[in-house]
């Protein structure tokens, strides 16, 4: 640098230096006329509305951190949305589409999500409809008909909301005791959130049962419980809910229906892997993960497995929702494959006698059986199924023939009619029957056609 270029430089430098200072002054100045400047600042009026909600207060922040934490907030269900069969109960915003559209998640009209949301604030209220405080108004409180249950409907105020998404897609299966069912997968079951129908006491298997007082007395049903008086957006449960109505509960586990439930739920586990029907894995963080390991089985193992499924993977509240409805139905399915000892059959005097004249014309012969259930425990679906005769007499009567339940030690009758040809005096018959045991297995008794 020559001496002329750094004389340059220090004459500059004289001149900017009280050039600074006097921006810096006005800045300074500025700064502090300005502070009454942001106090006097109005929202323009076609924005006033906004700040009912997008003010500085929590009212927005508040719901945002407890959201955050829950399911709705974290969980990973939302990618299924991009699929049209599960958009509407998977996608914020593929739930909006199907209100606003008036659709049901299996109308062939719903459309996927090609950008899923999770179940947001607007899934749940109208945000940014008019733009006023009042967008906070629910999506919907509609009476729920439940779309796999025809005829069915949840009407739990504004649980309708939730009842929305949580209600089951698949119906329970029934089948004719003694059948199979089939068509079961590793993901068989109401599907997933199917609290709303264990609340109304319906799509278990082998039983209906009645709505809960859970569902007829808690105004509201699921935000009663699951947000409680102060709008708690992580939408669990708090005790303190509870004790309006049970006033000294310290917990959920209210008479330890609970705890019954979980003993009940483990032992039909229990029953249900000794079948060979649900498989079990514990995974690295040792959470048991349970699936069904079969794709069909006879209606009582498909019943309990249905019905476990149901109340402990799927409504997963151990009974609160529906303290009798999950009692009954993990009673009976653990009955069900509890198999009675095998009924034993046996026939008492039979009793010959001609019906009328017209019989006694044409030759046709009435016996009635008496069978007898020498077993302490029910014969169900008791059949005579054949009889072989000699000396040339058929038999009239179409078989098998339904003779009903017998009660362990009771019996009941079953008439049979044969074409006796002329000149017949006597003959013999040998009979046979099946009845089922509770668990709808099958015993032969007597001679079986051939
Ligand atoms: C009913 C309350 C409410 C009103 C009134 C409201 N907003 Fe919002 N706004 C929200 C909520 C809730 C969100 C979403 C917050 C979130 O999802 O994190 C949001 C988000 C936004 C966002 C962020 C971008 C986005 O869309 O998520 C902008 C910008 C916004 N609002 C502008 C406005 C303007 C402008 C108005 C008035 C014309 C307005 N809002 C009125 C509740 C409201
Ligand atoms: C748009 C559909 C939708 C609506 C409406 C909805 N949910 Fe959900 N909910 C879901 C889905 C999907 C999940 C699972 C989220 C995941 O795993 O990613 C879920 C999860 C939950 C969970 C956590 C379950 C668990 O296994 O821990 C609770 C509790 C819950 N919801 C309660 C409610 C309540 C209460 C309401 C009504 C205020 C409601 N939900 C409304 C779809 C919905
Ligand atoms: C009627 C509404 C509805 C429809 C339609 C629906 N789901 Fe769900 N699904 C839910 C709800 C609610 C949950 C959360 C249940 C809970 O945690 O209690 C859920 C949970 C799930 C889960 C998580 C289960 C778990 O145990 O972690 C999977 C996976 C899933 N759904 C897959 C699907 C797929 C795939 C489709 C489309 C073929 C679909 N769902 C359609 C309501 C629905
Ligand atoms: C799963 C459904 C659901 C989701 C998701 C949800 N809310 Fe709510 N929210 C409700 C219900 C139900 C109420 C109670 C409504 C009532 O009592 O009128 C409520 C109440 C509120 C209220 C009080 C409204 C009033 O009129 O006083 C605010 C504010 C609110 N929610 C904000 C939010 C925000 C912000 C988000 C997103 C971070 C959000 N909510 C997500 C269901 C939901
Ligand atoms: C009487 C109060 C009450 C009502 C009404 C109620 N719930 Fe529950 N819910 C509970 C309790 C208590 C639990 C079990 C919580 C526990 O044991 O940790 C539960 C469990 C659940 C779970 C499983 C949560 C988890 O973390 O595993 C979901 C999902 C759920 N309820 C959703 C609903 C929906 C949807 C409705 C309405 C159709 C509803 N609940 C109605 C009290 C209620
Ligand atoms: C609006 C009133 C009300 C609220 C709130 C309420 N319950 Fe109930 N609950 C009832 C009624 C009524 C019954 C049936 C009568 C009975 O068995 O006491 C019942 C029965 C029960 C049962 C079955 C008891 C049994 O012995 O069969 C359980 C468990 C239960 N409630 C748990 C809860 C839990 C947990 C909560 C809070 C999350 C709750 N309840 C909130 C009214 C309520």
């Amino acid at each position: 640098m020559s001496v002329k270029q750094k004389r340059r430089i220090k004459y500059a430098a004289l001149i900017l230096t009280p050039a600074c200072l006097i921006v810096l002054l006005a800045l300074v100045s500025a700064l502090y006329s300005d502070s009454s400047a942001v106090a006097q600042y109005t929202v323009p009026p076609e924005y006033q509305t906004c700040t009912e909600c997008h003010d500085n207060s929590t009212l927005i922040t508040g719901k945002e951190t407890a959201w955050e934490t829950s399911l709705h907030g974290t969980g990973e269900a939302y990618l299924r949305g991009t699929s049209k069969s599960c958009a509407g109960c998977h996608s914020g915003g593929g739930f909006s589409n199907m209100i606003d559209a008036g659709l049901e998640p299996n109308s062939s009209a719903m459309v996927g999500d090609a950008s899923p949301t999770r179940q947001t604030c607007r899934a749940c209220h109208q945000v940014h409809e008019t733009y006023t405080g009042g967008d906070w108004a629910l999506e919907t409180t509609a009476p729920v008909s439940l779309y796999v249950l025809p005829g069915t409907t949840f009407d739990g105020g504004e649980g309708n909301l939730c009842a929305k998404c949580h209600q089951p897609r698949t119906k329970a299966p029934a089948v004719a005791p003694g059948g199979t069912v089939s068509g079961i997968s590793s993901h068989w079951g109401p599907h997933h959130g199917p609290q709303s129908s264990m609340m109304l006491g319906t799509d278990g298997a082998g039983q209906e049962g009645t709505p809960s007082a859970h569902y007829t007395a808690v105004q509201d049903t699921c935000v009663t419980c699951h947000m409680g008086s102060n709008d708690n957006h992580t939408y669990t449960p708090e005790v303190a809910t509870c004790k309006s109505c049970h006033t000294t509960a310290t917990n959920f586990d209210i008479n330890g229906v609970q705890t019954t439930v979980q003993a009940k739920s483990d032992q039909l586990k229990s029953l249900l892997v000794n079948a060979g029907a649900l498989s079990c894995t514990v995974d690295e963080e040792g959470v048991e993960e349970c699936a069904p390991s079969v794709t069909s089985a006879p209606d009582n193992i498909a019943y309990a497995l249905w019905n476990w499924t149901y109340i402990v993977k799927e409504d997963k509240s151990k009974g609160v929702h529906n303290a009798d409805y999950t009692n009954a139905l993990l009673d009976a399915s653990i009955a069900g494959i509890t198999c009675d000892a095998t009924p034993v059959l046996g026939l008492g005097q039979p009793q010959a006698f001609w019906g009328s004249y017209a019989d006694y014309q044409a030759g046709v012969l009435s016996v009635t059986y008496a069978i007898n259930n020498g077993g302490g425990t029910t014969a169900f679906n008791v059949m005579l199924t054949n009889s072989s005769t000699n000396n040339g007499v058929t038999v009239a009567s179409s078989l098998p023939a339904s003779v009903g339940n017998i009660a362990g030690g009771a019996s009941a009758p079953v008439t049979v009619q044969y074409n006796i040809p002329s000149g017949v005096s006597w003959f013999n018959t040998a009979n046979g029957a099946t009845a089922q045991d509770n668990c709808g297995n099958t015993f032969t008794f007597g001679s079986q056609p051939a």
